[in-house]
């Protein structure tokens, strides 16, 4: 079984911590944060994040893609009961900010204990938002109100770093699985938790717009590999040349896209190259086409992967795919969870044939949750 703490142990930082200079990433702390320590970003989180070596940390799956309405929180909601069902401790938590409606698929309205409180306001702990979903073993975490988030600002994302605290700190030490239900678009806090996740998620509707958005979306996850690659080897510069010789409007990829594209830069910006191909080799990715209605829809999904392997160079697996059904819209009518609502509906048996596939690329042991817990250092 795989011990998470190892993926967020930077080897090279664990010694020279004090001596490294972190990158501060247009942050903005709150007085009330604690400084920076190195050893997360160095093992590619986020600046802000702080890892406590000591402390067992959660798989943290995050679903993404990009395209609004694709289903990520549909999918988000009914996997964290699956995995709960399976015997998981589940946090799933709402990261759509300014559009939270994670809650919408429990039943529930937004509760005055939520992640804007905690983030924005910093006015509760991060235990009391975490809240029951009416599902044993899944405990939620709302999004809040819209306005809440406006009030936050253009560098109080910053904050951040307290949600990194808590996922990876002794808050969260319960868990076996965080599940973080992404919103749409390319914003920099969306990547950052899609890189930084032991399995990032793109969810995607079988029809051109979507396919294209999500694309776009790997796109933005490629290019903050490389920045935060040239940043963790010092090799910023190339790291802007290497950028602008992929995707640059004038460079021609040709067949083989960005990835033989980077193959062949290697020779000239060994180190960058180096630590970006192993970056992507070490993150999973899964993808899940949504509202398939024929072969042709579910075929989409293979060549998909095909593409993300080949041309973005993502270790990329097909999670699989969920059909259209008319449970999704009834369940939401009926203020019930889907897989509570219509148990036996194929999407229902979809997201169980996901469930299990996620729960064994993230390394769960397919036994009860006592017994997955994965041990500390
Ligand atoms: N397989 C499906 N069959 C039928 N309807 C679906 C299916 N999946 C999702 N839907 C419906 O599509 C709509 C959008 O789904 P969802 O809210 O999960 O998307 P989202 O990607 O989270 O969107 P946003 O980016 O706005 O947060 C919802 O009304 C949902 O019920
Ligand atoms: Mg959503």
């Amino acid at each position: 079984m795989q011990n998470y703490t190892d993926k967020f142990r930077g080897s090279p930082g664990r010694d020279g911590a004090s001596s490294y200079k972190v990158p501060q990433e247009n942050h903005r702390p709150a007085k009330t944060l604690p400084p920076f320590v190195d050893r997360g970003w160095r093992a590619g989180l986020p600046a802000c994040a702080n890892v406590d070596l000591a402390q067992r940390v959660p798989a943290i799956v995050a679903v993404g893609g990009g395209k609004g309405g694709a289903g990520k929180s549909l999918l988000s909601a009914n996997l964290g009961a699956q995995l709960a069902n399976a015997g998981r401790k589940v946090l799933l938590i709402d990261l759509d900010l300014g559009a939270a409606n994670l809650h919408t698929y429990f039943g529930i309205g937004i509760p005055n204990k939520n992640l804007a409180q905690f983030l924005v306001y910093q006015n509760i702990p991060f235990r009391s938002i975490q809240l029951p979903s009416g599902i044993d073993g899944l405990q939620i975490i709302c999004g809040g109100r819209d306005e809440s988030w406006a009030d936050m600002g253009e560098f109080g994302f910053g904050s951040f770093s307290l949600l990194w605290d808590a996922l990876l700190g002794a808050e969260c030490g319960e868990f076996d699985v965080v599940l973080l239900d992404l919103g749409a678009g390319i914003q920099k806090y969306t990547i950052d938790f899609f890189t930084s996740a032991h399995l990032g998620i793109v969810t995607v509707l079988p029809e051109a717009t979507s396919i294209e958005n999500s694309y776009s979306f790997l796109k933005a996850t490629l290019i903050r590999l490389i920045e935060n690659s040239g940043l963790r080897s010092s090799s910023c510069a190339a790291a802007d040349e290497v950028r602008q010789q992929l995707f640059h409007s004038g460079s021609s990829l040709g067949k083989g896209g960005y990835l033989r594209k980077l193959e062949s830069l290697r020779a000239t910006y060994p180190e960058l190259v180096d630590h970006l191909l192993s970056a992507l080799k070490g993150r999973n990715l899964g993808l899940v086409v949504n509202q398939v209605r024929s072969q042709r829809d579910i075929d989409v999904g293979q060549s998909m992967v095909s593409v993300t392997r080949s041309y973005f160079g993502f270790d990329a697996l097909y999670l699989g795919h969920l059909n259209y059904d008319d449970a999704a819209w009834k369940s939401l009518r009926n203020n019930r969870l889907l897989t509570v609502d219509f148990p036996y509906s194929l999407l229902a048996r979809r997201i169980y044939e996901i469930s299990r596939t996620v729960d064994t690329t993230v390394g769960l042991a397919p036994t009860n949750s006592s017994k997955v817990r994965r041990k500390v250092l």
